[in-house]
């Protein structure tokens, strides 16, 4: 069972390295979270697991990384500037402010809540007697558009001029690039441009730890075809992404695939599905697939006054504009979802054991080369093997020597490691009952089995990162 609860999640995290609570030593800043040194190690395992399985392995497929500040009039372009916002609300007694949608979803239901207009929220409010979650009245003035987009200034003069946004999305990156991905490395449609890379929102209320936040990380694909095929492109990204998580460990039943309703589409989508994982609070959003059809290309040629247009290699006389379909992923959610769904508590000799059953390819940590004890020759022992599982692999290994093994296979399981290496009296010739003389003991994380085997067959007995 993954954890049932966040708490038992946010107090692994922080205890264990892997996500702190931002500026912790001035008493924090709401909302803003620092991966430690686990969770920068997991976090970047699964970028370059998503980069390796949808940039470098497939066809088509070329990467970007584009700045955070654009230009401003690429969302004006975008329509972000006019659209992107969400309903807000406040309460008249206390003027906390909140989003008026996700006060009703408990009511009326997400998708209900979603579809509302502006007008509709603070009738709805007060006719389902939803009180102000702060101070408890029944209050509310009428709901406004908050626009969600960050603003800053660029230059040493603030004034409306140097005004930019931090990008709310990083997809606007690959649409301002569109034509210098296609006179650099001419593709054939239908071709792919992906990057991973932060977008800011200045969400009305974040929360549930890392699920919304004010600065996250975006893993997206723009994926362009020609207009008639974007119901293949469609069905061919959905089908791919369902089987990424599954292949991930997430367990299809606490996943599930929401088609938006018409009301619901954003701005500049005919089609969205989102996937969304069962957390401990309810169903929420992981990943979404739109089809932004030609909306972006056609706004950016306008605002620019850029030629946007794809040439068919194979008759240069069809110029157009492609139509593209979006997967975007939400890399801090991924994370959140993968560490939720890996928590496990199980009896091991009558006592709990908290074990993170964390793919390989994702753990932090791949092995774990522990001495029995900390007797000089065996950590020396100990340490050879550790070197040479350094030199010779791309596996990161952990050497650990405090505590007793219990402990410290317990400390490994907490963390996700999946393989532990034991070096005893036995590998020394100096205790025949624990082991032959030049063997360690191997265990596996979840099955909790050991084997003996030689130690010059160490290396060749390991599971490494498909
Ligand atoms: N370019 C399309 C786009 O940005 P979105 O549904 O707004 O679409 C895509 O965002 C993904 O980004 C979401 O599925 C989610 O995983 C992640 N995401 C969005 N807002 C977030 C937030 N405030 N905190 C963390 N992740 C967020």
């Amino acid at each position: 069972m993954p954890a049932s609860s966040l708490d038992q999640l946010v107090s692994l995290c922080k205890r264990r390295g892997f996500i702190f609570p931002g500026s912790d030593i001035y008493g924090g800043l709401a909302n803003t979270w620092d991966y430690g040194p686990l969770g920068v190690e997991l976090k970047n395992r699964l970028k370059r697991h998503w980069w390796d399985t949808f940039v470098r392995r497939r066809e088509n497929m070329w990467g970007l990384d584009a700045s955070i500040l654009m230009n401003r009039k690429v969302w004006e372009a975008s329509g972000h500037v006019t659209s992107f916002a969400d309903p807000l609300v406040e309460c008249k007694s206390c003027h906390q402010r909140f989003r008026g949608d996700h006060l009703l979803e408990e009511k009326i239901g997400a998708e209900a809540a979603a579809v509302l207009t502006i007008d509709q929220l603070q009738p709805m409010l007060i006719a389902e007697k939803i009180p102000c979650p702060a101070c408890g009245k029944l209050q509310w003035v009428e709901a406004k558009k908050f626009n969600m987009m960050f603003k800053t200034h660029q230059g040493v003069i603030e004034e409306e001029g140097s005004l930019v946004y931090l990008r709310p999305e990083t997809a606007q990156g690959i649409f301002v690039n569109f034509k210098n991905v296609l006179n650099t490395m001419r593709p054939r449609l239908p071709f792919g441009i992906a990057q991973i890379g932060k977008a800011f929102r200045n969400e009305i209320t974040p929360g549930n730890f890392t699920f919304r936040t004010r600065e996250f990380e975006q893993m997206e694909i723009e994926y362009f075809c020609e207009e008639n095929g974007w119901e293949k492109a469609f069905t061919l990204w959905q089908d791919l992404i369902w089987q990424w998580y599954i292949d991930l460990g997430i367990a299809k039943e606490r996943l599930r695939v929401r088609e938006h309703s018409q009301d619901e589409l954003s701005h500049y989508s005919r089609r969205t599905i989102d996937i969304e994982y069962k957390f401990p609070w309810g169903w929420g959003e992981l990943f979404g697939l739109a089809y932004r059809t030609d909306f972006d290309l056609q706004q950016h040629q306008k605002f620019s006054g850029e030629e946007l247009l794809f040439t068919d290699p194979d008759d240069p006389k069809k110029k157009f504009i492609p139509h593209v379909i979006e997967p975007s992923f939400g890399c801090d959610r991924t994370v959140l979802t993968l560490l939720l769904e890996a928590y496990t508590e199980d009896m091991v000799a009558d006592a709990t054991r908290t074990v993170l059953r964390l793919p390989q390819i994702l753990a932090p940590i791949d092995v774990a080369v522990l001495p029995l004890s900390k007797k000089e020759n065996l950590i020396a022992k100990a340490k050879e093997l550790y070197k040479k599982i350094v030199q010779e692999t791309n596996l990161t290994v952990d050497f650990d020597v405090t505590g007793s093994i219990g402990k410290r296979y317990r400390r490994q399981d907490e963390i996700g490691t999946p393989q532990c290496i034991t070096v005893d009296f036995g590998t020394l010739g100096e205790d025949a009952t624990q082991g032959g003389k030049d063997t360690v003991t191997m265990r596996d994380r979840d099955s909790l089995k050991q084997k003996r085997l030689p130690i010059n067959q160490t290396i060749e007995a390991l599971s490494f990162r498909a």
